[in-house]
């Protein structure tokens, strides 16, 4: 990646409103490689491209906001889970079923990525699966999630011939089983587990604590039978149920994990009690789903780990838990969403009006309230906001962004981009060295926004949602395309 310049901007001092772990970045224009997608790069004039494609054109030929995916980045890290897996749990169980979780980013072309690249596909919603069903990819090859599927999607997972349906409580394995039976069929259905592994991450997305809504406790006592636990009652249901063909266990704790340990100590759980519930009811769980939940890098401080790094820390658990276990060891299948597509997108947008503020940095506690020195921060308005990534509103996400229509050598000062949203809560990132003289009609970058930001994207104040475009070896096409004035107002019945 372009590092031209990479001292122009050394020497600065930190603003004392930035954030502890924000650096002033030594090169402004330079681009923090793992924050980006492969083909990203600045061209000699200092525009971003993107497989080959200056972000200006982007904006000529789509507008902005636009979310710009990188395809061979997205296949490269879809392959790159495949292949590493496959290498770490070849002599455990022959390799490893990757299903990239669809609720990150979904769309029809994605789906076909995925499944040229040998990966499956992990559905949340009948919507999901309507976009599985219209990109023709095998039934078998899918699976279904959710804590309160409907009838009807239960119903239409089973005239799709899905894979596997994860069921979520006792409730609904009776319901899936009892839909299942009804029309002289049996559903192929995962038990998903809360295994009580605490993972470090925002609370709202952590999920295998018990005080949460998904999945079957593994606690004792959980039922009203005496010691039976939840999850032990649906695998004697599940094993019972003439409407089910219990495959397995499932379980997620949690989503923008770094440390392979907490998926390694959950597997290692499920594997003893997937041990004794074959003991106990003389029964064979041919299958061990691990969920997703791998990070990725939103700013430089953040390390996500290779995909070969976290599959040998969760194979060196499962090849000796089922050794000391004396099972043959289940297959192995996991549900990456966001370490697919996370990094494989920036969103374009362009810059609009701009104001500094001056801030008392001060800490109300630091026993100095007469220190009234102010220091700026300049907002950036952008032309979108928490319609295209709802994220930093609802987890405090942190994100980074660059100029992206220019290399700058000004200098750099801190900035907080912002939409154009009326809430003052409308922030896209919160904290960044931006150029001092980013100016109205400039391009930004903001990388990272491949998940769960189109996925949560709003009509919010009636901003039409952004398209979606997908650059490949010079060339670029709309995956999904943008909102129109008409789409916004079709639905509106009339006086
Ligand atoms: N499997 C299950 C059962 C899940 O619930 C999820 C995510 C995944 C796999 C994929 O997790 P990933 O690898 O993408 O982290 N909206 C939040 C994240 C919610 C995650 C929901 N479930 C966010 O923007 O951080």
């Amino acid at each position: 990646m372009t590092n031209a310049g990479s001292t122009v901007h050394a020497g600065h001092a930190a603003s004392p409103l930035a954030p502890e772990w924000l650096q002033v970045p030594a090169d402004l224009n330079a681009l923090h490689e793992p924050m980006w997608a492969g083909s990203v790069d600045r061209n000699s004039a200092g525009a971003l491209t993107v497989g080959g494609v200056d972000v200006q054109e982007l904006k000529e030929q789509f507008g902005t906001p636009l979310f710009v995916m990188d395809e061979a980045d997205f296949r490269a890290r879809a392959r790159a889970f495949k292949d590493s897996f496959d290498a770490a749990f070849a002599d455990i169980c022959g390799g490893v079923d990757v299903y990239y979780a669809g609720k990150s980013f979904l769309c029809t072309a994605v789906v076909k990525w995925v499944e040229e690249e040998g990966l499956r596909l992990d559905t949340a919603s009948g919507g999901e699966l309507a976009v599985a069903a219209r990109a023709g990819i095998a039934g078998e090859r899918v699976a279904l999630h959710g804590n309160n599927k409907s009838d009807a999607e239960i119903t239409r997972a089973l005239d799709m011939g899905l894979g596997r349906i994860v069921v979520d409580s006792l409730d609904e394995l009776v319901r899936v089983g009892d839909i299942a039976r009804a029309s002289g069929r049996k559903a192929k259905v995962m038990l998903r587990l809360t295994p009580g592994v605490h993972a470090h991450t925002h609370e709202f997305i952590a999920t295998a604590h018990e005080d949460q809504k998904f999945g079957l406790s593994m606690a004792a006592d959980t039922t009203d039978q005496a010691g039976l636990s939840a999850a032990e009652e649906a695998v004697a249901a599940a094993s019972a149920h003439p409407g089910i063909e219990l495959l397995g266990l499932h379980c997620h704790i949690g989503s923008q994990i770094f440390e392979p340990d907490g998926f390694a100590l959950a597997a290692e759980k499920l594997l003893r009690f997937l041990a004794a519930m074959q003991d106990k009811y003389s029964i064979t769980m041919p299958e061990l789903d691990l969920g997703g939940g791998y990070g990725i890098a939103y700013t430089p401080v953040d390390t996500p780990r290779p995909a070969a790094e976290i599959a040998a820390a969760m194979a060196a658990v499962v090849r000796s838990t089922c050794a000391e276990l004396a099972i043959k060891a289940p297959r192995i299948s996991i549900e990456p969403g966001r370490a697919i597509v996370g990094s494989t997108t920036f969103t374009l947008y362009e810059v609009g009006t701009l104001k500094t503020v001056r801030v008392d940095a001060t800490a109300p506690d630091d026993g100095d309230a007469d220190n009234n020195v102010t220091y700026p921060r300049r907002y950036v308005s952008v032309d979108g906001g928490m319609s295209d990534n709802a994220r930093p509103v609802l987890y405090d996400a942190d994100y980074s962004a660059v100029l992206a229509s220019r290399t700058s050598m000004a200098a750099p000062q801190l900035s907080r981009v912002v939409g154009k949203h009326c809430e003052s809560g409308d922030i896209v990132v919160r904290d960044v060295y931006l150029p001092g003289d980013v100016a109205a009609g400039d391009l930004l970058a903001v990388p990272g926004t491949g998940a769960y930001c189109w996925a949560l994207s709003s009509n919010y104040n009636y901003l039409a949602r952004p398209g979606v475009v997908a650059v490949r070896d010079g060339s670029s096409r709309l995956i999904v395309r943008g909102e129109t004035e008409e789409d916004l107002l079709n639905r509106d019945m009339g006086a």
